[in-house]
């Protein structure tokens, strides 16, 4: 067994013994069902032995900072868990266990079907009524809405300015947008468009971020959502996440399988659901720069590289169209 092996097996074990499993049985009490490799990560899923028993998921996230992400992620569950209780709907996993020096996290499996794959059925121009996929899309983008707007209801003390966050996270897609074939002068007109946004909009009150807040990371499950990732929940604007969600669906329009008027009313509804009023069209753009630099980078290697290398020069252009369309003038 390789070391990462032994170690999600002693994190599953770790598991067993939150789950109330005596001594004896913690290392049989799961049987591994699937292993899913993610963006930064490699996800293991495994099904209880004793009938009725819950899944478990371990979570082991690749890189250097792996460890730390891990335990920032743990951190943030335990925490969240508090205000994330689950009897409206609006929920976090349950955090079983956590390796930092392997950079492991171990949760409850939540059972249900991931909302970009409901999205899929809801929004697809060619199956217009796979059963009742769109009412459900409502209703999980309502309360994805909600779900948001409890996060930022959180109080935090610690920071006063928000500004160096929103820098940080300007300059980390404006590294991603360097990708592709735009001028530095391009670039340097797009930032400085953002950094005047940022300016003017510094005396916001900051929030927790969620800074991959997209359906790739909920659940819709019995009752409700739940929300996955937090290993980089930090902190942020208010109209950050908002604008970031709200662009997954802006580039889901940019596909020309996507329903368009069903989009736009999955928008609004989240939109309202967070009850913050219309988004401002410059957080528009930058939800949608934020979005779109992360389709620049998608290595292409391994099995499907090819396709791969046509979807990626796919979103070029269309990036790249966008981009020249927008009026970079506050
Ligand atoms: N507790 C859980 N229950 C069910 N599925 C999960 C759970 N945790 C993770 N997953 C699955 O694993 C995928 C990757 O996990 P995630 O926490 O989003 O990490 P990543 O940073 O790799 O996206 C999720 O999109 C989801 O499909
Ligand atoms: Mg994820």
């Amino acid at each position: 067994m390789s070391r990462s092996q032994t170690a999600i097996a002693a994190a599953v074990e770790q598991a067993a013994h939150v789950l109330g499993h005596e001594a004896g049985e913690r290392q049989d009490a799961f049987r591994l069902r699937q292993r899913l490799p993610s963006r930064n990560s490699l996800v293991f899923f495994y099904d209880g032995v004793t009938s009725g028993a819950s899944g478990i998921v371990a979570k082991l996230i690749h890189g250097a900072q792996g460890g730390q992400l891990a335990e920032s992620e743990a951190r943030r569950l335990r925490d969240l868990a508090t205000h994330f209780r689950g009897g409206d709907g609006l929920r976090v996993p349950r955090l079983l266990a956590c390796d930092p020096v392997h950079g492991i996290v171990v949760t409850e499996e939540v059972g249900g079907v991931r909302l970009d794959v409901l999205l899929r059925q809801a929004l697809h121009l060619d199956r217009p009524a796979v059963g009742d996929a769109m009412d459900r899309a409502v209703v999980a983008c309502a309360r994805a809405g909600r779900w948001l707007a409890r996060l930022h209801e959180i109080e935090i003390r610690s920071v006063a300015d928000v500004r160096p966050f929103l820098i940080a996270r300007l300059d980390a897609a404006i590294e991603r947008l360097a990708a592709i074939r735009i001028t530095t002068w391009e670039l340097e007109r797009i930032r400085a468009y953002f950094l005047s946004v940022i300016d003017t909009d510094s005396g916001a009150r900051p929030v927790l971020h969620h800074p991959d807040y997209s359906p790739y990371n909920v659940i819709v499950c019995d009752g409700g959502i739940c929300v996955l990732d937090h290993s980089e929940v930090d902190v942020g604007h208010p109209a950050e996440a908002a604008s970031f969600w709200w662009a997954h669906f802006e580039w889901l329009r940019l596909l020309p399988w996507i329903a368009h008027t069903r989009t736009a009313a999955l928008q609004d509804v989240f939109l309202d659901a967070l009850a913050t009023g219309p988004l401002e069209p410059a957080w528009k753009r930058w939800g949608v720069v934020q979005r779109l630099s992360y389709m620049t980078d998608v290595p292409a290697s391994g099995r499907h590289a090819s396709a791969r290398d046509w979807w990626q020069r796919f979103w070029r252009r269309r990036l790249m169209r966008w981009l020249r369309k927008q009026e970079w003038t506050t």
